[in-house]
C-alpha cells in the first residue's frame, strides 16, 4: 500500500507506467500512443514445461502501474499471465497496480444456474485481488454485479457512446434498436434513448449453454432497419438466430453491434453467411487476421481506456466521462 498523504493534502501519485501482457498488444500500443506514454519493457517467456515467467525490465517501485491484459482467448493462458505479472509487480513494490481488463473472461459464469455450478467470475475476482491488483478498469462487463465481486475499486466503463455515434452516422431512415435477449434490455434502452429511437427485443430460450432453441421478436420491426446491440458475440448463434427472426418479422435490414468480438470457433463464417449486413465490434479483444472480413468493422476503445487511465492516475472523476 502506498503511504497515505496527510488529510487534505493532495496525494502524490507515483509516475504513470503502462505495461502490457500478450493478450492485446495492439490495443496497448494505441492506449500508449493516446497517452503519449511509452509501454514499459516486460519479457514474458516460458520454462521448458510451458510455465510462464515474467521479467519486468525497469524499476516500478512506487509507480502508478496500469497493466493492460484483457482475458480473452486463450482465456486461461491470459488469466495466468495476468496473475503472474500482478504478482511480479506487487513484489517489485509498485505503488499502485490497476488491471486494465478491456474484456473480462468468465464474466458469463457470474451465478449458479444449476446445482453444483461454480461462480467462476467471482473466483477470478478473488485471484486478481490476491495476486496484487489494487484497482480494476473493466469495460462492458456481461453482468454489472461483477463489479461487486471485488472489494477493490472497479471502474466499469462502457463503449455505448461509441456504438451510439456509429449508429447515428448510419443515418438509417427507419431504425429500431433491438436487444437479442431480455437481459440486454437495459443496455438497448440506454442506446435507444440516446438516439431517440424505438426498441424491440427478442425472447431467447437456452436449453443448454451455447445452444439457443427459441427466438421470438417482441415489438414492431416490420419495414424497419434493425440494429441489434449486445455486449458480446461468442459463437454467433444468438445473433444469427436473431437476424433470421427479425427478417421473418419484416425487418428490411439487420446490423449487429457488440463491444466484445469473442468470435469463437466458426462464428465469423456463421455471421457473414447470415442475413446480417454488418457486424460492428470494438478492439477490446484482438481480431485475428484469419477472422477479418469486409462485413466486420472495428471501433477502437483505446481513446476511452486512455482517458480513464489518465483520470484514475490524476484522481479525477471517471463517471464524468459518461455524462
Ligand atoms: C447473452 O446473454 C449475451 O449477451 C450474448 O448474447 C451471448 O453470450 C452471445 O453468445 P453466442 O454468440 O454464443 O450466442
Amino acid at each position: 500500500m502506498r503511504p497515505q498523504a496527510p488529510e487534505g493534502a493532495p496525494r502524490q501519485p507515483g509516475a504513470l507506467k503502462l505495461l502490457s501482457g500478450d493478450a492485446n498488444p495492439e490495443l496497448a500500443a494505441k492506449i500508449a500512443l493516446a497517452l503519449h506514454e511509452p509501454l514499459d519493457d516486460m519479457r514474458i517467456t516460458r520454462f521448458a514445461d510451458g510455465e510462464i515467467d515474467v521479467k519486468i525490465a525497469q524499476s516500478v517501485r512506487g509507480a502508478d502501474v496500469f497493466l493492460i491484459q484483457p482475458t480473452c482467448q486463450p482465456v486461461s493462458e491470459n488469466y495466468m499471465q495476468l496473475f503472474i505479472i500482478l504478482d511480479a509487480l506487487r513484489r517489485a513494490s509498485a505503488g499502485r497496480i490497476t488491471a486494465v481488463m478491456s474484456y473480462y473472461g468468465y464474466a458469463r459464469k457470474e451465478k449458479k444456474t444449476q446445482a453444483r455450478d461454480p461462480i467462476s467470475a467471482k473466483l477470478m475476482a478473488d485471484i486478481i485481488t490476491l495476486a496484487g491488483a489494487n484497482r480494476v478498469i473493466a469495460l462492458d462487463l456481461h453482468a454489472d454485479a461483477i463489479q461487486g465481486f471485488f472489494d477493490i475499486p472497479v471502474d466499469h466503463l462502457t463503449a455505448e457512446k461509441l456504438l451510439v455515434e456509429y449508429i447515428r452516422k448510419l443515418h438509417l431512415p427507419n431504425a429500431v434498436i433491438v436487444s437479442p435477449d431480455v437481459g440486454g434490455a437495459k443496455r438497448v434502452g440506454d442506446v435507444a434513448r440516446l438516439l431517440d429511437l424505438p426498441i424491440a427485443f427478442v425472447y431467447k430460450r437456452r436449453p443448454k449453454d451455447d445452444v439457443v432453441s427459441e427466438q421470438r421478436v417482441v415489438g414492431d420491426v416490420d419495414g424497419m432497419d434493425a440494429v441489434v446491440v449486445d455486449d458480446l458475440i461468442s459463437t454467433g448463434g444468438t445473433l444469427v438466430g436473431v437476424s433470421h427472426a427479425l427478417r421473418a418479422e419484416g425487418a428490411t435490414s439487420v446490423r449487429v453491434l457488440a463491444t466484445h468480438g469473442v468470435l469463437a470457433g466458426d462464428a465469423v463464417e456463421k455471421l457473414v453467411n447470415s442475413p446480417i449486413e454488418e457486424i460492428v465490434i470494438t478492439d477490446s479483444i484482438p481480431l485475428l487476421p484469419e477472422k477479418q472480413h469486409a462485413k466486420i468493422k472495428i471501433l477502437s476503445v483505446a481513446p476511452l481506456l486512455a482517458e480513464a487511465i489518465l483520470r484514475v492516475h490524476e484522481d479525477r472523476s471517471v463517471s464524468e466521462l459518461f455524462k
